[in-house]
């Protein structure tokens, strides 16, 4: 049975909770700093990426011609949109690191056509991007509830906003949700933290909810290189915009002309690596942790993995988490894959 209907907040004008207050995110992103550049080799996390002018930087990058996993991720939402939403059968879809939630209307439409789809949860943690795409979907589509989330998907998905906060008390148990993790975000994890994150995933879910995770495939290492090191510089800008992004909020000194910008495939690994290489002997300064960072000529600094998958892999690795894939979708290039994986217990 259905809940009863609500009211959806006005268009445009969606409801957004903000968890990321600014204390929290400058501890978060000061202890992110303070270890990396301690660690040997020195390392940043990938989060600190998108600021305003790195998502700009992220959204460029996904319409380059190198960059195909943005298309092959459409091609695939475009052909089995319709096959998603009967097989999650979900009124609620919430989506993390939701970005401009670009490729996500394709999804909505399905959703929409398939009837009794109420609410979209977009999350990330980039605020101007998450309010602007939240606003321009509630626009798009004025009988969808949008409820906006600013969070970080490492720590707040215990908060998850699946039930609806206005639903009487004796009101039937909701209706199946979908989350879901597009653009192969997941690939951004380590293989050490992946568990853990898809543990938090399976338990912001209920029994019956699904997960629809986005995963780039192993391939041809021109091919994957070409992604990370485009013709045009835009993935090195994006590399390098970390840089600012710490001179802004830490008051630190790294001259962005001293670094390049680095993408090579670990092929043990299976995962792309970027890193920004130092161009000369320098130290940087970070005043607001009272530190000051070495860089030796030539030393390479980590700044994100993009972990490659084998169809194998993604089953196991959600099956880890109690969530049994139901279906997966590739592209006729087997680029890519979409795979829908419901919590059964
Ligand atoms: N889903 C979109 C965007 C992918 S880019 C697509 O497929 O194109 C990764 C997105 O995740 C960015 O919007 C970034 O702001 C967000 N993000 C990165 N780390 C995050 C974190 N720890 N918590 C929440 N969002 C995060
Ligand atoms: C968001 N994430 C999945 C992108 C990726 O492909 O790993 C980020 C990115 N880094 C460089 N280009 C795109």
């Amino acid at each position: 049975m259905m809940p009863p209907e609500r009211a959806a907040p006005p268009a445009a004008d969606p409801a957004i909770d903000n968890w990321l207050d600014a204390g929290w995110s400058d501890r978060e992103l000061r202890a992110d700093v303070s270890v990396g550049l301690s660690s040997s080799p020195k390392e940043l996390p990938p989060k600190w990426f998108y600021d305003d002018r790195g998502s700009e930087l992220f959204d460029e990058i996904t319409r380059l011609d190198e960059y195909y996993p943005t298309r092959r991720e459409r091609e695939i939402l475009e052909r089995e949109a319709d096959a998603i939403a009967a097989a999650a059968g979900a009124d609620c879809i919430a989506e993390l690191g939701s970005g401009t939630s670009t490729k996500t209307r394709i999804l909505l439409d399905a959703f929409a056509a398939a009837g009794q789809f109420r609410r979209y949860v977009p999350f990330d943690n980039s605020e101007a991007t998450l309010r602007n795409a939240a606003g321009e979907v509630a626009a798009a589509y004025p009988d969808l509830a949008v409820q906006g989330v600013v969070g970080d998907f490492e720590h707040h998905l215990g908060h998850l906003p699946l039930d609806d906060a206005d639903a009487p008390f004796g009101a039937p148990p909701r209706a199946p949700a979908m989350l879901v993790l597009l653009g192969g975000t997941i690939g951004n994890f380590s293989p050490a933290r992946r568990p853990a994150f898809l543990d938090a995933v399976a338990g912001a879910m209920r029994t019956g909810d699904t997960f629809l995770l986005g995963t780039d495939l192993v391939k041809d290492v021109d091919r994957l290189v070409a992604a990370y090191d485009d013709a045009a510089g835009v993935t090195a800008r994006f590399n390098l915009n970390v840089l600012s992004v710490l001179n802004r909020r830490l008051g630190a000194d790294f001259d962005l002309d001293a670094f390049a910008h680095e993408a090579v495939f670990d092929a043990d690994n299976e995962w792309i690596e970027m890193r920004l290489r130092s161009l000369r002997t320098q130290t940087v300064h970070i005043p607001a942790l009272e530190m000051t960072v070495d860089f030796a000529a030539g030393e390479r600094m980590r700044t994100e993995i993009s972990a490659k998958f084998r169809p194998e892999r993604v089953r196991s690795e959600l099956g880890a988490a109690g969530l049994v894939v139901q279906r997966m979708w590739t592209d006729a290039d087997g680029d890519y894959a979409l795979t829908l994986a419901r919590r059964v217990l």
